[in-house]
């Protein structure tokens, strides 16, 4: 779990969601620039205190900023998250130039590894966010289901969650979408676990994933399987719980990498305005998401040549970009090479 970018990786126990927005000032934009360009040694400065070297930071660059931050063509699918007016619930729209997500084995390595992102970036951002995720029992939500069992795992991970050579610039990246949900605990309890498991479409206690309905409502479950010409198409999601045990201030922070963003957008239109239309995902009717925001994750050396100057430059940093793609397909033939599910970046080129 260890690494930046990292997109893959077992659960962690503890996570932060830090959503930020950037000044609006040329220096604070060059700053910022080379704080992100210099993430990996804000990782080390923290793994290097910790034995179990535990920790990983994956930096996402949001749509709204890519342009001013990156300075390069922007990935093909990239851009802010469109708010969905469902009849039960809104998505909402919220800001976010940029998003940081710690996750490790310990709550103090999230702390310090996030104080040390924002000592170093200083004035020049604003907090939008800063969600703070912990690890629930055996992996549930606070609606008390198993989260992130269909997740794609080894081979299947990286044709879901990683672009491959249909954008060969952003190869080894990844689409990314947050969305913060609080939870109405007490009008989910007074449901029952049986209708919960018809919301759901999985038992409770045993996780035990229950028919798709042939006709009318449909469950979480059934709305977020997407399957165009009989391709099933997955995200990778590692949401997690978050809040104080106090009613309407706790709930998920849902987080979903994905190699194409349209589909984490069908998920979406399928939960808010329903699939037939108006036939929503209840889960809706107990969780209310009150941020939403859409980011690209690039491949670490891709994130790490981004303060090497603009594409169009004369300069001689100009040429970077190329240089940076090659040095990230290198990479990942070589990660692709190696045996198991442990290799750093997975194999981006892989068909999906
Ligand atoms: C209130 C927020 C949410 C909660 C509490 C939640 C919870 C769950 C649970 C318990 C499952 C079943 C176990 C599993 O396979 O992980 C599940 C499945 C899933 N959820 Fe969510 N989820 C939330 C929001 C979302 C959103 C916003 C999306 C997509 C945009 C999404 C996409 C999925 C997908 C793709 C699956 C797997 C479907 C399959 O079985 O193929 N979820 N979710």
């Amino acid at each position: 779990m260890t690494g930046l970018q990292q997109i893959e990786g077992p659960l962690s126990e503890a996570a932060v969601f830090l959503v930020l927005t950037i000044k609006d000032d040329d220096g604070a934009w060059d700053r910022v620039r080379t704080t992100v360009a210099g993430s990996d040694d804000l990782l080390k400065n923290v793994l290097s205190r910790d034995l179990d070297r535990s920790a990983s930071l994956t930096v996402g660059i949001g749509a709204s900023a890519w342009d001013r931050l990156v300075r390069r063509p922007a990935p093909k699918e990239l851009h802010p998250f469109r708010e969905l007016r469902g009849t039960a619930r809104t998505a909402v729209s919220t800001p976010g130039d940029l998003i940081f997500h710690v996750r490790a084995s310990r709550r103090d390595l999230c702390y310090e590894l996030t104080r040390q992102i924002m000592l170093a970036l200083g004035d020049d951002v604003t907090v939008e966010d800063d969600t703070i995720g912990f690890r629930y029992f055996d992996g549930r939500d606070l609606l008390g289901f198993v989260d992130g069992t269909a997740n794609p795992i080894d081979e299947q991970l990286a044709p879901a969650a990683v672009v491959g050579e249909e954008d060969p610039d952003h190869a080894g990246g990844s689409y990314l979408v947050v969305q913060k949900y609080l939870h109405e605990l007490t009008r989910w309890d007074g449901l029952g676990t049986a209708a919960q498991e018809q919301v759901i479409g999985r038992t409770k206690a045993e996780n035990i994933e229950l028919p798709d309905a042939d006709h009318g409502q449909k469950s979480h479950k059934t709305l977020n399987t997407i399957t165009v010409d009989g391709v099933e198409y997955d995200i990778l999601r590692d949401n997690m719980p978050f809040g104080s045990a106090v009613e309407g201030d706790s709930g998920t922070y849902f987080i979903g990498y994905s190699r194409r963003l349209w589909v984490t957008e069908r998920m979406l239109e399928r939960m808010f305005l329903g699939d037939p239309p108006g036939m929503y995902d209840r889960i809706l009717d107990v969780s209310r998401p009150v941020t939403g925001t859409t980011f690209f994750v690039p491949a670490s050396p891709y994130l790490l040549a981004i303060d090497d100057g603009p594409s169009d430059a004369s300069s001689s940093a100009s040429g970077d970009l190329s240089t940076v793609i090659a040095e990230t397909a290198e990479v990942a033939a070589a990660a692709s090479a190696a045996p198991g599910p442990d290799r750093s970046i997975p194999d981006v080129l892989g068909d999906s």
